[in-house]
C-alpha cells in the first residue's frame, strides 16, 4: 500500500517515513509529528506557483496568476453572530458565535466544558437553529443524563419539551464519518467534545497525539469555513498546558477560550486568550450549580460580603477586561521550617508575588525572608493585572503584622514600581465607582486616580495609611526577626 503519511520534525522540517524519538536532522527529541502527505498534483501545482513568482514562468498571464486588490475594494459583509443565549459567554466571544469560525474551549477535566457547550446548543436549538453535539468522550446516554440535570431548573421550560433534550447527539470518534455527517446535516452550530478523542483513519497516530489533533482541527475547519458552521472544539489542558493538548491548535482556530477555576469551588471563569472577532480582555464569571452553570452578575457584591476583614484580608478593586470587579485578596505569613520558604499563590502570578515581597522588604520594612507566604484571591478568580500589586502588599503586610487593615471597609488598587512608588493603572474611575457602589470608602489608590480616592505616592505612604504603626507594634512586625534569619527590615 502506498504511503499516505510522513513524520515531519516540527523544529527543522526533517521528514521520515517512520516515527522516531529523536530527529535525525536536528537531534531534538519528540519533535516528529505525523502529517498526511499532500496529493502529488497539489504538490506540483504549488511548485508551479512558486516558479512563477520567481519569474521562471512565461509571464504572459499564466493560468493561476492572481490579482491583488487594494483593501478599499475588498467587500466586507457585517458579521452576523449567533447569540449563545448565555450573556457572559456572548460577551467574552465579542457578541456571540461567528458562523464559519472555530472556537477552542480549553480547560482542565471536570471544570464544566461539556456542561457549558450543552447549554449553548440547548439555547441555540430553542432559538430555532440546527445544532449537533459530537461526543467522543461520553456515550449518548451519558450526554443525555447530563442534559437531564440541566433540565431540573424549575423556572425553565417544561421537561419533556426542554430544548436541551432536543439537541441531536452523535457519539463517534471517527473523523471521516463525523465530517460526512457534518456536511450532510449542515448545522448552524456544532460542538466537538473533545478534539483529543477524534481520530482520522488516514494517520496512524493515537487519538490526542499532536499529529491527530492538528489533522482533526484542520479538516473540521475546512468544512466549517466552507459551510458557515460555527464550531466549538472542546480540549483538555493538562496542568502545564503542553502534552498534545490544544496548545498546538492555538494558531489555527479563530478564538481560544480558557475555562478555569477550582474544581472544589463553585466559581468558574471564562477568558478569551485569543479572539479574531473581539477583545481578549473580557472575562465571564459562572457558578456551577445543580441545574448547570449560572452566570454570576453580582460578583463584586458577593465577594465583598464574604470578605473577612481579618488580618491578611484586603479588598482589591480589579478590572476584568472592561468590567470592574471587587475581590478579596488574602495572605497568610507563617514562620517557615524550610531552608527555602514556601511562596504559594492562587489566582495570581507567582513572579508577581516574588516582586511584591522584595519591594515590601526593601521599601516597606516588612521582611518575609524566613516565612512561608501564601496569597489567595478568594473565590477561585484570577487577577492578571498589575493593579493587584498594592492589594498583595497590604495583605502580606497586614498578615505579617497580625493587624487588620485600618478603617475598613476600604479597598485598594495600584501597581508597585521597583523603587517603591505606587504607579497609576487604567480605569481608576470605574474601580472607584464600583467600590463606592458596594459601600467601600477611602480607597487607597495611586496619584491622579480622581476624586473620592485616598491618593498615595509610595508604598510606604499606603502602609502608613492602611496599617498605622502604634508604639509597641513594631516588635511583632516581622517574622524574619527570628534569630539567625536573614533580614532586611
Ligand atoms: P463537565 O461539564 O462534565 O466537565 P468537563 O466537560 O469540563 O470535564 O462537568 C463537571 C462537573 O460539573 C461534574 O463533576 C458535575 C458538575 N455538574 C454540576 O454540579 N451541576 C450540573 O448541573 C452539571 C451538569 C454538572
Ligand atoms: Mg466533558
Amino acid at each position: 500500500m502506498a504511503r499516505t503519511t510522513v513524520h515531519v520534525c516540527s523544529q527543522c522540517g526533517f521528514q521520515s517515513a517512520q516515527w522516531r524519538g529523536q530527529c535525525p536532522g536536528c537531534e531534538a527529541w519528540n519533535t516528529l509529528v505525523e502529517e498526511r502527505l499532500r496529493a502529488a498534483g497539489a504538490e506540483r501545482r504549488g511548485q508551479g506557483a512558486r516558479l512563477r513568482v520567481l519569474g521562471a514562468g512565461n509571464g504572459s498571464g499564466a493560468p493561476g496568476r492572481l490579482m491583488p486588490r487594494p483593501l478599499r475594494e475588498v467587500g466586507t459583509a457585517p458579521i452576523k453572530r449567533l447569540s449563545t443565549g448565555i450573556g457572559e459567554l456572548d460577551r467574552v466571544l465579542g457578541g456571540g458565535l461567528v458562523p464559519g469560525s472555530l472556537v477552542l474551549l480549553g480547560g482542565s477535566p471536570g471544570i464544566g466544558k461539556s456542561t457549558l457547550t450543552n447549554m449553548v446548543l440547548g439555547h441555540l436549538q430553542q432559538a430555532g437553529k440546527r445544532t449537533l453535539y459530537v461526543s467522543g468522550e461520553e456515550s449518548a446516554e451519558q450526554v443525555r443524563l447530563r442534559a437531564e440535570r440541566l433540565v431540573l431548573d424549575p423556572a425553565g421550560p417544561a421537561r419533556a419539551s426542554h430544548p436541551a433534550l432536543s439537541v441531536p447527539v452523535l457519539a463517534e470518534t471517527d473523523l471521516e464519518s463525523i465530517l460526512e455527517t457534518l456536511a450532510s446535516e449542515a448545522p448552524h452550530a456544532c460542538v466537538i467534545d473533545s478534539v483529543q478523542t477524534l481520530r482520522s483513519a488516514e494517520l496512524s497516530g493515537a487519538p490526542g497525539s499532536v499529529g491527530q489533533v492538528r489533522e482533526v482541527a484542520a479538516r473540521i475547519m475546512e468544512l466549517a469555513k466552507a459551510r458557515g458552521i460555527a464550531v466549538i472544539l472542546v480540549g483538555h489542558v493538562t496542568k502545564d498546558g503542553a502534552l498534545a493538548g490544544p496548545r498546538v491548535l492555538e494558531h489555527l482556530v479563530d478564538c481560544v477560550l480558557q475555562f478555569e477555576g477550582e474544581r472544589e469551588r463553585p466559581y468558574r471563569e471564562l477568558r478569551a486568550l485569543k479572539n479574531r472577532f473581539g477583545s481578549t480582555n473580557e472575562a465571564g464569571l459562572f457558578e456551577m450549580r445543580q441545574g448547570g452553570l449560572v452566570e454570576v452578575l453580582d460578583a463584586s457584591a458577593r465577594f465583598v460580603a464574604e470578605a473577612t476583614r481579618s488580618p491578611g484580608s484586603v479588598v482589591l478593586a480589579a478590572m476584568e477586561g472592561s468590567r470592574p470587579l471587587l475581590v478579596e485578596v488574602q495572605a497568610l505569613v507563617a514562620p517557615s521550617e524550610l531552608e527555602q520558604p514556601r511562596r504559594v499563590v492562587s489566582g495570581l502570578d507567582r513572579n508577581r508575588l516574588a516582586l511584591v515581597l522584595a519591594i515590601l522588604a526593601r521599601h516597606g520594612r516588612v521582611g518575609t525572608g524566613a516565612a512561608d507566604v501564601f496569597v489567595n484571591v478568594v473565590g477561585g478568580v484570577r487577577v492578571d493585572e498589575p493593579g493587584c500589586d498594592l492589594a498583595v502588599a497590604l495583605a502580606v503586610a497586614s498578615a505579617s503584622r497580625g493587624v487588620p487593615i485600618q478603617s475598613a471597609p476600604r479597598a485598594c488598587f495600584g501597581e508597585l514600581g521597583l523603587t517603591g512608588e505606587l504607579r497609576w493603572v487604567g480605569h481608576p474611575e470605574r474601580r472607584l465607582q464600583e467600590a463606592a457602589k458596594h459601600g467601600l470608602g477611602g480607597v487607597i489608590a495611586p496619584v491622579d486616580s480622581g476624586a473620592p480616592a485616598c491618593e498615595v505616592a509610595t508604598l510606604r505612604d499606603a502602609l502608613a495609611l492602611a496599617l498605622p504603626e502604634r508604639s509597641g507594634e513594631a516588635k511583632i512586625r516581622s517574622i524574619s526577626a527570628r534569630p539567625g534569619a536573614p533580614t532586611l527590615a
